[in-house]
């Protein structure tokens, strides 16, 4: 519930409800299509240009639609949202599972958005800043790469002197689904950004 406000973009409240991931499971969604999605994250303490701090450096991907989100997917028959979105970072950013497969305990936070008949599912997991590196250079031989997978971007978390240049600028792009949301809630989760700095970027 306090991560509820960031679906608000304006005055529009974004058309997902949080649901507890054990309610996720439940009949009442059984029948509903499930997608998870992760952000990996490194954080990074360097100070760029004398000036913004970094903080992390957070995957986040150019899809195939024009939309920005995290790398993950459908949840396929047979599967477990966290099946799903191992084979999903496999495919889109080549991740190796031997080394960084996600576990249940980094599930994040689950949504539900009743007229689309659709669960989404949020994961997080922190990595080091060399493991970033690495896993961020494979992802251009990933098997979706150039189709469903344009490209990896860092999102800028700082805010420049004109208040919009930085984050609140990323954050006026186009998301799919509501990564835009998750991006926030990741942010606030993990304490990579002060809550006043989280709210500074709100429109
Ligand atoms: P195919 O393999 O081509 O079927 O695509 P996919 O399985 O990779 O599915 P996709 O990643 O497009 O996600 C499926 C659903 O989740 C769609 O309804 C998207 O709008 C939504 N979606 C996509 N990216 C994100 C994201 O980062 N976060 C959330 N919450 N939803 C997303
Ligand atoms: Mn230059
Ligand atoms: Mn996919
Ligand atoms: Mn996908
Ligand atoms: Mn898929
Ligand atoms: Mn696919």
């Amino acid at each position: 519930a306090q991560y509820e406000h960031y679906g608000r973009v304006g005055d529009i409240k974004e058309d997902f409800d949080i649901i507890s991931y054990e309610d996720s499971k439940g009949e009442l969604y059984s029948s509903f299509k499930h997608a998870s999605h992760a952000m990996l994250f490194a954080r990074n303490d360097t100070v760029l240009w004398d000036l913004y701090k970094s903080r992390a450096a957070i995957m986040m991907q150019m899809r195939f639609d024009g939309l920005l989100g995290f790398p993950g997917g459908l949840v396929d028959p047979g599967e477990n949202p966290l099946d799903g979105v191992n084979r999903e970072l496999e495919e889109e950013i080549g991740l190796d599972l031997c080394k960084h497969k996600l576990q249940n305990s980094d599930q994040v936070v689950s949504f539900v958005n009743k007229s689309k008949n659709l669960v989404l599912h949020f994961y997080g997991k922190e990595v080091t800043v060399n493991d970033f590196s690495e896993i961020e250079m494979k992802t251009l031989s990933a098997p979706d790469y150039g189709n469903e997978t344009l490209g990896m971007i860092r999102p800028p978390l700082y805010t420049m002197g004109d208040g919009y240049r930085g984050l609140p600028a990323f954050l006026s792009n186009s998301y799919a689904g509501n990564s835009r949301q998750e991006l926030l809630i990741g942010l606030q989760h993990f304490k990579i950004l002060e809550q006043d700095e989280i709210e500074k970027t709100r429109r």
